[in-house]
C-alpha cells in the first residue's frame, strides 16, 4: 500500500514517522509532482495537481475537521474524502468557547483593564439567565460545546440541519427555525461548516435578530461572517463584542480594523488545533478499516458539502 502526504503549513517529518509507525508495511512519503500512483493521501489544503495526477486514490484523509478547502477542488468521484472526527478537537473547542463566554459574562476583560490602571472596582454580578447561548451547528464540535456550556447553567440553544435531542439544550433545526433561534440568543457561537448555504450567514439581518447587547464567538470559518456588518452593529451598540478565531483572510492582515477594535478579541485560528498523535491514530485506524472494506466515520457527503 502506498500513502502520499500532502499538507501545506505542516512540518511533514513527524507525521511521516507517526504514520509509518502505525502502518509499518506501507510505503509512505511526502508528495511530489510526478510520483507513482498511491492508494491514500493524507492532506490539508492540497494543490489541485495532487488529484489531477492521482485519480486512482481510494481516499484523501484530511488532517482537519473542515473540508471547505478540499471541496473547492475537483476531486475524482471515486476518491472518498474523509475528515477528522474530533481527534481531541472538541474538548479544545469547549475550552475556547467557555473561556470566551465567561470572560464576557463575568467581565474579566473589564477587570483586566482595571488592573492595568491599578483600579479596584467591583461590579454587580450579571445573571446567567440574561445570556442565553445559541450554538449554530450541533455536530461533533457544536454538540460538545453545547454540553460544556450547559454545565455552567447558561440557557443553551442549538441549531442544526436535522433535528437533534441533546439533554439540557433546546434544539432547533432547519431554515424555518433559524429566526426563532436567533431571537432567543444573546451569545452566538458559530460551529457550522462553510458551505454555499452557510457562507455569509453571520450578517446584518441575522445578527440584528439577536438580543440587544449580543456577543459573537466565531470559531468556524471567516467566510461565515460579513465583517462590515459586525463592525456596523458594534457601532450601533446592538452587538456588545466579539471573540473571533477565524477570518476571511488569514493571517489577519496588518491594519485590519479587528486588530484594534476595543470590543473585538482576535486569536490566530487556534481554537481547536489538530493534535498530531490523536490524528495519526485516527487516520491509521481509518485506512486499516477502509482496506478491510469497513465503513469509517467522517466520510464527507458531497451533496451536503460537509
Ligand atoms: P460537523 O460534525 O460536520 O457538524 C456540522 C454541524 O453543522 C451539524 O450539526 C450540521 O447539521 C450543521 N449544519 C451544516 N449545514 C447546515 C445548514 N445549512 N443549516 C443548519 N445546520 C447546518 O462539523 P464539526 O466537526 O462540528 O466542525 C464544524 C466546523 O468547525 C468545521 O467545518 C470547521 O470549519 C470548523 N473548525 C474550526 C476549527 C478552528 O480551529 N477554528 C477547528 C476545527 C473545526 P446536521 O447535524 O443536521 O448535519
Ligand atoms: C480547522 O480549522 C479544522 O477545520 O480542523
Amino acid at each position: 500500500m502506498r500513502i502520499t502526504f500532502c499538507c501545506t503549513d505542516t512540518k511533514p517529518e513527524p507525521w511521516l514517522q507517526g504514520l509509518q509507525a502505525g502502518l509499518p508495511k506501507a510505503d509512505i512519503s511526502l508528495w511530489h509532482s510526478g510520483d507513482p500512483p498511491a492508494d491514500y493521501a493524507v492532506v490539508w489544503a492540497p494543490p489541485q495537481a495532487l488529484f489531477d495526477q492521482q485519480p486512482q486514490l481510494k481516499a484523501a484523509l484530511n488532517i482537519g475537521a473542515g473540508v471547505d478547502a478540499l471541496l473547492a477542488l475537483q476531486v475524482p468521484a471515486t476518491t472518498k474524502l474523509v475528515r477528522l472526527d474530533d481527534a481531541g478537537m472538541s474538548v479544545q473547542m469547549a475550552e475556547y468557547v467557555c473561556h470566551a463566554l465567561i470572560r464576557h459574562t463575568r467581565e474579566f476583560d473589564v477587570f483586566e483593564s482595571n488592573a492595568l490602571a491599578g483600579t479596584w472596582t467591583r461590579r454587580k454580578p450579571l445573571a446567567r439567565s440574561d445570556f442565553p447561548v445559541g450554538i449554530l451547528g450541533l455536530g461533533v464540535l457544536g454538540a460538545r460545546v453545547a454540553q460544556a456550556v450547559a454545565q455552567f447553567e447558561f440557557p443553551v440553544l442549538g441549531w442544526s440541519r436535522s433535528p437533534k435531542n441533546i439533554p439540557g439544550v433546546q434544539c432547533l433545526s432547519g431554515a424555518q427555525e433559524l429566526d426563532g433561534f436567533l431571537a432567543k440568543t444573546r451569545v452566538l457561537v458559530n460551529l457550522l461548516p462553510l458551505t454555499p448555504e452557510t457562507e455569509n450567514i453571520l450578517n446584518r439581518r441575522t445578527l440584528s435578530q439577536l438580543q440587544r447587547g449580543a456577543y459573537l464567538i466565531n470559531v468556524a470559518r471567516g467566510r461565515h461572517l460579513v465583517e462590515d456588518d459586525l463592525l456596523a452593529l458594534l457601532e450601533t451598540g446592538h452587538m456588545a463584542g466579539a471573540m473571533l478565531d477565524v477570518f476571511r483572510t488569514e493571517p489577519l492582515p496588518a491594519g485590519h480594523p479587528f486588530w484594534t477594535h476595543p470590543r473585538i478579541t482576535v486569536t490566530p485560528h487556534t481554537s481547536a488545533r489538530t493534535l498530531r498523535s490523536e490524528s495519526i491514530a485516527q487516520i491509521v485506524g481509518k485506512i486499516q478499516a477502509l482496506e478491510r472494506g469497513e465503513p469509517v466515520a467522517g466520510v464527507v457527503d458531497l451533496a451536503r458539502g460537509y
